[in-house]
């Protein structure tokens, strides 16, 4: 894979930024605190939390509030993103959150953390075996 893999220290740097991010979340109707935390080919971190809506299905995903955030500012190819929340368990992707991500980097790589400490780390081709694709108009 053409990913260079994180190291130890930038692994626990993007899983402290994901947990930071939940605090910005906006969830009054779950509870849920979801954080998200992307690192770009040149090592800067985005982060982002979900936010709801009293329209249920308007809410959006903490990854991808991080993801717009970092093609707003410019990054376009994604090494890693952690991600954490404040329940039980891992905080898998959903499937519009890996469609978005495979946009930009289909081979970056998912690090799950739950709160005792636990990590996975995946492939997001793994998660996302046939992302839909279009090759842009030229
Ligand atoms: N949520 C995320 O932020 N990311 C996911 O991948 C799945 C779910 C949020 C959306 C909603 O605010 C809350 O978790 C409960 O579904």
């Amino acid at each position: 894979l053409c990913v260079r893999r994180l190291s130890g220290s930038q692994e626990m740097t993007l899983i402290e930024k994901a947990r930071e991010a939940m605090q910005g979340a906006y969830s009054p109707y779950s509870g849920v605190k979801v954080g998200a935390a992307i690192m770009a080919e040149d090592g800067t971190i985005y982060s982002g939390a979900n936010v709801e809506n009293s329209s249920y299905g308007l809410t959006i995903c903490a990854e991808r509030t991080a993801a717009f955030k970092a093609v707003n500012s410019g990054a376009r190819k994604f090494r890693a993103v952690a991600i954490a929340m404040n329940m039980e368990g891992m905080a898998y992707p959903c499937g519009a959150c890996r469609q978005v991500l495979a946009e930009f980097s289909p081979e970056m790589i998912v690090i799950l953390c739950d709160r005792k400490g636990r990590v996975e780390r995946h492939h997001l081709e793994a998660l996302l075996k046939y992302p839909f694709k279009l090759r842009p108009p030229s």
